[in-house]
């Protein structure tokens, strides 16, 4: 029987980097995803053709369009392909527009999410991983963010779903013994990547001579992480599935007896960087001055993340990080290939 590796949320920007990271490594991948229009679909579409076209060895790469709401479809492939592992990349993203539309993110997040751990129980998966956010850490003032610290104070909608999925993913990984790791990524980009996000928005704007809008007057950092080095982390970790910890499960009355193969892990650049300075090196690699407006803090915002990596380290070893230097170099060579600006 032919090992298989399912990732929901394939023609996404991590999904997208993951998939072709597995696929030209000789791997069996599934890829999921539902397509939705929360951005410009085409920019999923290349991203799935540039997936199509890479050469398989004699591994196999099928990519099915199907939602997580759908779970019997989800059982159809799971029953088919058998796969040992799952990364669960799905999910209605983005904080700001868990304001404006919350149902997408019960739905897609909560009701998804909940798919996803049943077909998992049912297909008898061993290695579960799913994307959480650094926004769990919501209205914390201690930086940096270190997985032992609270996260009951959700600042967003978006937020607090993120954290239900690390509740839930507990709960199947105590009751059937899957394996779950969560991934807390703090600000992701690179190539290919989320038009909704600050790097695509603001270069949008600069090469085209518009203001960008600046939140809470500049006084921001964020620990901006680049893509290959989250795919290199995520590779690890696939390969190194959840045991128990007894630092995690510390607040149970026995620790030493903790018996749930749960590990929530910070993916994050352990360097951040202020927003302001984030801009400067954007216009430098444009060769062009931005036109800024400062405006207040937007509900839900989180004025600094900064990630704490140290247990990440303990767990699979020394992190590289690329630069923001270098990183913002190959984002905007591929933003201004893409674009053809
Ligand atoms: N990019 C970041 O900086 C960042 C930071 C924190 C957390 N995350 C989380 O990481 C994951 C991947 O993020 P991304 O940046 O690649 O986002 P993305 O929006 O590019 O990718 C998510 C993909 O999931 C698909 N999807 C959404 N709902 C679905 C559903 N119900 N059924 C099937 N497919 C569905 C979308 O079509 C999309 O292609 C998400 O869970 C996101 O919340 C990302």
């Amino acid at each position: 029987m032919r090992n298989f590796i399912v990732v929901t949320g394939a023609a996404g920007f991590i999904g997208f980097h993951l998939c072709r990271r597995l696929i030209s490594s000789g791997i069996n991948v599934i890829g999921i995803d539902n397509i939705n229009n929360y951005y410009d679909i085409s920019l999923k579409e290349r991203r799935l053709e540039i997936l199509n076209k890479i050469p398989l060895e004699k591994n196999t790469w099928k990519f099915f369009k199907i939602d997580l709401a759908n779970k019997d479809s989800l059982l159809k492939i799971f029953e088919k392909y058998v796969p040992k592992t799952v990364v669960n990349l799905a999910a209605q993203a983005g904080v700001r527009y868990s304001l404006e539309n919350p149902s997408a993110y019960i739905y897609s997040n909560i009701f998804g999410f909940s798919n996803i751990l049943e077909v998992c129980k049912i297909s008898d998966v061993e290695n579960l991983l799913y994307a959480s956010s650094s926004s769990v850490y919501g209205g914390n003032t201690k930086v940096p963010f270190s997985e032992n610290d609270s996260v009951n104070h959700p600042i967003s909608l978006y937020a607090a779903t993120k954290i239900s999925n690390e509740l839930m993913a507990h709960t199947y990984s105590h009751l059937y013994g899957i394996a779950c790791t969560g991934l807390r990524f703090f600000t992701v980009y690179g190539p290919w990547g989320r038009p909704d996000m600050a790097p695509m928005i603001f270069t949008k704007a600069i090469l085209s001579r518009k203001s960008i809008r600046i939140f809470n007057n500049g006084n921001m950092s964020r620990s901006f992480t680049y893509i290959n080095d989250i795919i290199e982390i995520i590779w690890k970790l696939i390969n190194k599935p959840a045991t128990p910890d007894s630092e995690f499960n510390r607040d149970l009355p026995n620790p030493s007896t903790s018996w749930n193969s749960h590990r929530i892990f910070n993916l994050g650049n352990e360097n951040s960087i202020n927003l302001l300075d984030f801009i400067h090196l954007l216009e430098e690699e444009l060769g062009i001055e931005s036109l800024k407006e400062y405006e207040d803090i937007q509900a839900g915002d989180v004025i600094n993340t900064s990630s704490d990596c140290s247990s990440l380290r303990k767990w699979i070893g020394p992190i590289d990080y690329t630069s923001v230097n270098k990183g913002i170099k190959e984002f905007i060579k591929w933003y201004k290939d893409y674009y053809k600006n």
